[in-house]
């Protein structure tokens, strides 16, 4: 009946008490396969409850990595040629392959589990043994690193270290002389994305720590490494990247206050926007809605940053905000494009000799317009690339040029808005030579069209700056300023720097000082 499971067909009387034997040990290492499922499984539970204490992670881990080896060294059988057994598990891929007095091989395979494999010379190893015969095991932990952590190397730098591969575990059980012949390479897979400004280095475990002595990086690239060691034993690659520099608590604060007035001047504006509509040929919505998409911005953006800690620990919340900031921050620009668009037809129809008052697009189809753009850029966004929302900060992820999902029609409305820009003047240009426009009404035109010009340049340049903070600290500053400040500048040009408004904030005032005074 057990013959019912050997593969072979041919079976002779002979043959068939060493096949049957063979199934024995077959099922022998499919129960210690499941021993080591068993026993790796309830070792991780008990560490990630104790996690706390290094020692007694230390200690743990040595104890999965003897259990480990003792188990996978039983799968060592003897043999006359080559054999190899392999097995995979949830926590683990095992692979022993040996290799007895008969065999003839002149390379030893590699021996691969998915995210390592290994190069080693046994057949010299083979050749120094007197029995002729030896083995090898290879282990990949997928979930070693939580007991083995890489901060267990200790280096001279305080840096950050990053497991980049999964633990990997060599041995030469039941060999005698377990010299190396040659160095032994292992090709490891990055589990993690490779930082390139990190430092890789190859480790070994030893007892208590991660140490570099006698392995070496041979070859690396951004997906594989490869390490080459002169001992066997418990290896891992571990990145170490600088740690970002400390937070600076004064430039948080100027942040703060920044943003603060920024905000404060945003109301105002928008304030002033809606309360005074001081002239019927102006059209006012875009700018209201420039504030209002800008101001809410900010404040979504001041709120996530204060209260950080809270949010990141709901990564669908996280999430969330950096699409409506995404939306909110591409509105103001599809908004500053309307604007132009409203003022290149202004333009136009002051050129026409016979000055048609054409029916200006209705404010409603503008928020559909103004609002539609940058929901589809989210959307669309949100469809092809989710994951690319909810950074550390709550915004767009920059890696994987998710980044250029906002940066992207950013460059765009800033392309068109100069184009339309070159186009206003070429327009006002030609109209200067009609004369039949009033020149009140031309001088107001200049005026509009070199606060819109200004609008764009201070709201457009302050983000192209965002692009290259990188690296400079002054830059940095200049472009927290300059992006805080949108709604000090958009109050500055059209209400403090237009004089009907300004006449209505003295009207305001008197009345306010007339009425302090009867009091
Ligand atoms: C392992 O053994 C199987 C047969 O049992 C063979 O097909 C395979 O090539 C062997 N693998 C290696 C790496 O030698
Ligand atoms: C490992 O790489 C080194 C350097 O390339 C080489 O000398 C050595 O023979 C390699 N070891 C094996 C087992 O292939
Ligand atoms: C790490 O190394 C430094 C010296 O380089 C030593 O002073 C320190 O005690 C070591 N820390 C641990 C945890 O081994
Ligand atoms: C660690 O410091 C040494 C000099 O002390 C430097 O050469 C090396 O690049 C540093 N490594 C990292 C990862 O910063
Ligand atoms: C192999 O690495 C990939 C990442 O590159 C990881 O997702 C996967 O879980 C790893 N598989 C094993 C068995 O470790
Ligand atoms: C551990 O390191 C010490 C020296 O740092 C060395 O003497 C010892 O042989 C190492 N142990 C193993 C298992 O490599
Ligand atoms: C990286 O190196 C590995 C092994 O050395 C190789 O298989 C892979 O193709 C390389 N990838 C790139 C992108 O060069």
């Amino acid at each position: 009946m057990i013959s019912f499971l050997i593969p072979d067909l041919n079976i002779t009387p002979f043959e068939e008490g060493r096949a049957t034997r063979r199934c024995v040990e077959n099922l022998l290492d499919q129960d210690i396969t499941e021993i080591l499922d068993v026993v790796l499984n309830v070792l991780e539970k008990i560490s990630v409850s104790s996690s706390a204490d290094q020692n007694k992670l230390v200690s743990d881990g040595n104890r999965v990595l003897k259990a480990c080896e003792k188990l996978v060294s039983m799968l060592v059988k003897p043999t006359n040629t080559t054999a190899n057994v392999s097995f995979t598990i949830d926590t683990m891929e095992g692979l022993v392959f040996m290799v007895g007095p008969n065999a003839t091989l002149d390379k030893i395979p590699r021996l691969d589990t998915t995210n390592s494999s290994v190069d080693i010379d046994l057949i010299g190893i083979t050749k120094n043994n007197s029995k002729r015969s030896a083995a090898v095991t290879f282990m990949s932990f997928n979930t070693m690193e939580n007991l083995l952590k890489p901060d267990f190397f200790n280096t001279s730098n305080d840096t950050i270290k990053t497991m980049m591969s999964t633990v990997i575990s060599a041995t030469l059980p039941k060999t005698t002389n377990t010299k190396l012949t040659k160095p032994v390479n292992f090709t490891l897979k990055h589990i993690r994305e490779f930082d390139p400004s990190g430092s890789l280095s190859c480790v070994y475990w030893n007892i208590s720590e991660w140490i570099v002595d006698g392995c070496s990086v041979l070859e690396t690239n951004s997906s594989y490494t490869v390490c080459s060691c002169v001992h066997l034993s418990t290896f891992a690659l571990i990145m170490q990247t600088s740690r970002p520099p400390a937070r600076d608590s004064l430039l948080e604060m100027l942040n703060l206050v920044c943003v603060i007035v920024g905000l404060v001047f945003f109301s105002l504006a928008l304030l002033t926007f809606t309360l005074c509509q001081w002239s019927p040929r102006v059209n006012n919505v875009a700018r209201i809605n420039i504030c209002i998409s800008l101001l809410l911005a900010h404040l979504l953006f001041l709120l996530t940053q204060q209260f950080l800690r809270l949010i990141r620990r709901h990564q669908v919340l996280c999430a969330v905000i950096s699409g409506v900031l995404h939306f909110l921050f591409l509105s103001g620009f599809v908004w500053m494009f309307i604007e132009a668009v409203l003022l290149f037809i202004c333009v136009k129809n002051l050129s026409q000799i016979s000055f048609k008052k054409r029916e200006v697009l209705s404010s409603v189809f503008l928020c559909v317009i103004g609002y539609t753009v940058a929901l589809v850029v989210v959307a669309m966004s949100v469809g092809l690339l989710p994951e690319g929302y909810g950074s550390e900060h709550c915004w767009i992820k920059m890696d994987k040029g998710f980044i250029w999902s906002f940066l992207g029609p950013v460059c765009v409305i800033l392309a068109l808005n100069t184009i339309l820009f070159i186009n206003i003047f070429i327009s006002l240009n030609s109209t200067l030579k009609n004369l039949n426009v009033e020149v009140s009404q031309m001088k107001q035109t200049k005026i509009m069209i070199f606060k819109t010009l200004a609008q764009f340049v201070v709201l457009g340049c302050s983000w192209i700056l965002g692009f290259f903070t990188n690296d400079s600290k002054v830059l940095e500053i200049l472009f927290l300023i300059l992006n805080s400040q949108q709604g000090t500048f958009i109050f500055l040009v059209y209400c403090v720097l237009n004089n009907e408004i300004r006449q209505q904030y003295r009207k305001i005032i008197g009345s306010l000082c007339s009425g302090l005074k009867q009091h």
